[in-house]
């Protein structure tokens, strides 16, 4: 199963897997990493602003895992843009190093393959971030998503356009269509790290954690994955079944293993 690791806050769950991050960069300059926008990322990437201060970060690749179809990638709220702001420019990356899937109509039809094939040619993504949805998905994989399925166009449910119309003037902004890292793509990163603060994301997470693997949450597919790691406030554990369990083996776990 998922290790989960509850802590104080957003701030801590950020230090946590900034440290782990950094230790990833410092093992391999050009370490591949699986970023992800909304809320929920951005304690990590606050966090890593200082940590990699100083550092040579200038190998670091990084994969991006979904972004809008049809919204012009200088719109603020691209998912190219949210990149460039949030993490490209504040930790100093090349931005030619940092790949968004490329929502253009135009070149719709094969966008999908095209990223999958540059995620291989990389050599896979090192560490995969991911947050999820209160209706469970994880990159946009909205449920019925498949175990197996690869980048692709998908349709967002009406609940992740209410869920992202706070980014938006409003709801009828928000798009219909997004091209997404697909949950067979993800799952092939070597470590997956699922954060999830507040009470509005305990069902996902409970069901992602502990729940049957099912289409209906397509979190629940880091049940396959060997190494996922699932940070959580408080808030978002207050569902989980095992949390002492748990929180008695984070409390036990031996110094030389990271998360
Ligand atoms: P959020 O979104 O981080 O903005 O809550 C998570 C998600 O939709 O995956």
């Amino acid at each position: 199963m998922a290790e989960v690791v509850i802590v104080e806050n957003a701030e801590a769950a950020g230090a946590l897997v900034a440290t782990e991050i950094v230790e990833l960069i410092d093992r391999r300059q050009d370490a591949v990493l699986g970023l992800a926008t909304g809320s929920t990322p951005l304690p990590v990437y606050q966090a890593l602003r200082s940590r990699l201060a100083g550092r040579d970060v200038s190998q670091v690749r990084g994969f991006a895992l979904d972004e809008y179809v049809g919204i012009d990638p200088s719109h603020p709220e691209s998912y190219r843009s949210v990149i460039t702001r949030e993490v490209v420019e504040p930790l100093g990356l090349d931005p030619k190093r940092i790949h968004v899937p490329n929502g253009a109509e135009a070149t719709i039809q094969h966008a999908g393959e095209d990223y999958d094939a540059a995620i291989a040619a990389a050599g896979g993504v090192d560490l995969q971030i991911l947050g999820i949805g209160t209706d469970g998905h994880i990159g946009f994989n909205e449920p019925g998503s498949s175990f197996a399925s690869r980048t692709r166009v998908k349709t967002l449910t009406e609940q992740t356009r209410e869920d992202n119309a706070r980014f938006f003037d409003s709801i009828d902004d928000v798009p219909m269509h997004c091209i997404t890292q697909g949950l067979g793509t993800i799952l092939e990163a070597r470590h997956l790290v699922l954060l999830a603060f507040g009470e509005g994301k305990a069902e996902a997470v409970a069901g992602a954690v502990e729940g049957p693997l099912t289409a209906l949450l397509p979190g629940s597919a880091i049940q396959l994955h060997p190494h996922a790691t699932v940070v959580v406030d408080e808030a978002a554990a207050s569902k989980l079944q095992l949390a002492d369990y748990y929180r008695y083996t984070f409390a036990n776990k031996p110094s030389w293993q990271g998360i």
